[in-house]
C-alpha cells in the first residue's frame, strides 16, 4: 500500500432534506457561505492539504457542481469584453483548481456507499474522505492536521470535536482512550452513532472529515444495510477496528455544519465578520440591530 494520502472523496449524492426548499433543484454542496458555494472550501482545503486529485460523488440533479469546476466560457468572453480583470480571474481560479473526477451514485444509499463508488478511483492507498456541509474555520487546514497525524500513527483517522452536553447524540461518538503524548489523538476502541446523552462513551463527536485506509472498500462491500437500507460508513470502520488501528483526532479549528439552517446562518456570520471587505460595515451593521 501506498502511504501518501493524494487522494480526497467528496460524498455529495445526498438529497440534503434539511436545507429544503433551497435544495428542491440547487445541490446543497452548491449553497454558498459569504460567496463561495460550500463544496469549495472543501477543495481548497484538500488541496491546501496536499492533496491532488478531487473525486465527487455526484447523482442526479447535481450538475451545477461540475459546471462550477469547469471553464465557462461565455462567462468569461463576456467579463473579458467588459475589462472585468479581478473576476475574471476569479472565475478562471476555479475552473483551474484541481485535477477533478466525478463518479455517479444512481441511488442514495447511504454514506458507506456513496464513498464505495469511488473504490476504482482511488485504488490502493489511503484517502481523506470530506463531507462538504462541514466547512471548517483552521488556521492550518483540518484535512492537513489530519495527514499529519496519519503519517504518525500509519493508520485510519476521523476528526472529532468535543461537545458538550445532550447535543452529543447527534453525531457518531467515539470511545477511545488518548495517547499520552498527545491527548488530541485518541486511540479507538469502538464508536456509536447517535448515542442516548447518558449512554454516549465521550463528548468525542465525529464530523465530516476522514483518512481512511483502502480496507475499507471491502468492508463496505461486505456489511448488511442498516436503517432505511443505508450503507453506514461508521458500520465499515468499525470493521476497521477489527484489523487496523483507528484513531479520533480532536482537531484545532471550528466545524460549522453548513448543511443545517442554523449551522449556514453561524457560518455566514463568522466568515462574513473575517472578510476585510465587509467585515468591518457587516460589524457596524450586527451592532445597530436592537436585539
Ligand atoms: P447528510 O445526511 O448530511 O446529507 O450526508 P443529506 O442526506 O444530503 O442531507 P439531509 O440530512 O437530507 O439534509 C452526509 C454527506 O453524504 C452525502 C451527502 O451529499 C452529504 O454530503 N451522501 C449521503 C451521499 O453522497 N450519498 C448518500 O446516499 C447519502
Amino acid at each position: 500500500m501506498k502511504t501518501k494520502v493524494r487522494k480526497a472523496v467528496f460524498p455529495a449524492a445526498g438529497f440534503g432534506t434539511r436545507f429544503l426548499p433551497a435544495t428542491k433543484a440547487i445541490p446543497k454542496e452548491m449553497l454558498a457561505v459569504v460567496d463561495k458555494p460550500i463544496i469549495q472550501y472543501g477543495v481548497e482545503e484538500a488541496l491546501a492539504a496536499g492533496c491532488e486529485e478531487i473525486i465527487i460523488i455526484t447523482a442526479r440533479g447535481k450538475s451545477a457542481i461540475e459546471d462550477h469546476f469547469d471553464i465557462s466560457y461565455e462567462l468569461e468572453a463576456s467579463l473579458e469584453k467588459r475589462g472585468k480583470t479581478e473576476l475574471l480571474e476569479l472565475s478562471r481560479k476555479v475552473s483551474n483548481m484541481a485535477n477533478l473526477s466525478y463518479v455517479r451514485q444512481k441511488e442514495a444509499k447511504g454514506l458507506g456507499h456513496a464513498v464505495l463508488m469511488a473504490k476504482d478511483l482511488v485504488g490502493d492507498e489511503p484517502f481523506a474522505v470530506i463531507l462538504p456541509d462541514d466547512v471548517i474555520d483552521a488556521t492550518t487546514p483540518c484535512v492537513k492536521q489530519m495527514i499529519d497525524v496519519f503519517d504518525e500513527v500509519q493508520g485510519s483517522v476521523l476528526a472529532t470535536m468535543v461537545v458538550e452536553g445532550p447535543g452529543i447524540s447527534a453525531y457518531g461518538v467515539l470511545d477511545g482512550s488518548p495517547l499520552s503524548n498527545n491527548p488530541r489523538i485518541i486511540e479507538a476502541r469502538g464508536m456509536v452513532e447517535k448515542p442516548k446523552f447518558e449512554d454516549a462513551p465521550s463528548k468525542n463527536a465525529i464530523i465530516g472529515r476522514y483518512i481512511l485506509t483502502p480496507k475499507i472498500f471491502e468492508l463496505l462491500e461486505n456489511i448488511t444495510p442498516g436503517a432505511g437500507g443505508e450503507l453506514q460508513l461508521t458500520d465499515g470502520i468499525k470493521g476497521l477496528l477489527k484489523t487496523e488501528r483507528v484513531y479520533g483526532y480532536n482537531f484545532e479549528g471550528i466545524r460549522h455544519d453548513a448543511g443545517d439552517k442554523f449551522g449556514m446562518l453561524k457560518a455566514t456570520v463568522d466568515f462574513a465578520l473575517k472578510r476585510d471587505d465587509l467585515g468591518p460595515p457587516f460589524r457596524e451593521y450586527l451592532k445597530s440591530l436592537s436585539l
